[in-house]
């Protein structure tokens, strides 16, 4: 889930409050618990790419039980939805591998900082497909940026790999963002539960023969080694297993939310949840913050504040423009 996610359908006008801060809730929680699964299981077995795939791999047998138990109605499959979907898919998967790697390298709360700039490339690679922002949104991400170079370079675990994968991340997640707008435009019938379903079993096709390709050959060794470390073979199926269905589910509790809510809350909505991440990863794993480190944090993820702000004062004026953000 991102920032600006234009698999949005419309805002609802009478929004069930108690259903969405439910799902808000569940949203949160789902997360806060796969970046904890999900770095222990990476801690004692290194392998991203692996443990991205299962993740998907998860979800597309979770959503053909919800199907075939008809607890979800199946949407009518076409060839030129299916083509609609490679793109977004493709970049979903992109966004999602490079988080993987990015997590895998450094502590779950830097990457979550670097998310955070999600907001600087929507802008950025909206302006190279021809949109243009008000001076107010370009001031808006220079905190951002400022709060993040500062984060980077007093962060302990830093390392490049997990600067990148980051950042590759957010393009990722934001070239899935605009391409899913152009090339999902016909198909809105189709729910936010679906959607994500969909591209989760088209993103496994495309990560499980990279993943093989990239460090396939090493998983063995290193499936003795993490039985090694955690002790109980039980223990680490564990992990891997919850990090896998809750990856799922807070992606699948993201995708509802945004049926019921602009791009914009959603936004709003993603950055305090990274705040809620970064401050249970910290308490969780007690990676040492140093005070410029926490600085550079609080001034990223007020300059995403920033940026939502300006963003809807300026769609507040030309509202006929309520699709860029
Ligand atoms: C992923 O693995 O896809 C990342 O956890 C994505 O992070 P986000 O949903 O918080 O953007």
């Amino acid at each position: 889930a991102s920032d600006s996610n234009p698999e949005s359908h419309t805002e609802n006008s009478k929004p069930q409050t108690l259903q969405l801060a439910l799902i808000f809730g569940l949203w949160y929680f789902q997360n806060i618990v796969f970046n904890i699964y999900n770095k222990k299981a990476l801690n004692v077995f290194p392998f991203p790419w692996l443990l991205a795939s299962f993740q998907l791999f998860i979800g597309s047998v979770w959503m053909f039980f919800l199907w075939s138990l008809k607890l979800q109605p199946c949407p009518k499959i076409s060839k030129p939805f299916i083509i609609a979907l490679l793109g977004p898919a493709l970049f979903h998967t992109i966004g999602h591998i490079s988080a993987c790697v990015s997590f895998s390298k450094v502590a779950v709360s830097f990457t979550h900082v670097i998310k955070s700039s999600e907001p600087v490339f929507s802008v950025v690679f909206s302006c190279f497909l021809g949109d243009t922002y008000p001076l107010n949104v370009w001031l808006s991400i220079l905190p951002i940026v400022l709060g993040c170079s500062l984060a980077a370079v007093t962060e302990v675990s830093f390392n490049f790999q997990g600067l990148w994968g980051a950042l590759i991340s957010n393009v990722g997640f934001v070239l899935r963002n605009i391409y899913s707008k152009k090339s999902l435009e016909s198909f809105k019938e189709v729910n936010g539960l679906n959607l994500y379903g969909w591209i989760t079993i088209i993103s496994l096709f495309y990560l499980f023969p990279v993943a093989v390709l990239v460090e396939g050959s090493q998983w063995v060794e290193g499936y003795r080694r993490a039985l090694v470390a955690v002790g109980k073979a039980s223990t680490f199926y564990l992990w891997v297993m919850i990090s896998g269905v809750f990856y799922h589910l807070y992606n699948q509790s993201s995708y509802q939310a945004l049926d019921q809510i602009s791009p914009l809350t959603f936004s709003v909505g993603n950055t305090m949840k990274r705040v809620v991440v970064i401050v249970s990863s910290i308490l969780v794993f007690r990676n040492p913050v140093r005070p410029l480190n926490a600085l550079g944090s609080a001034i990223a993820v007020f300059g995403t504040f920033l940026y939502s702000q300006a963003t809807t004062a300026n769609k507040a004026k030309k509202p006929e423009d309520e699709k860029k953000s």
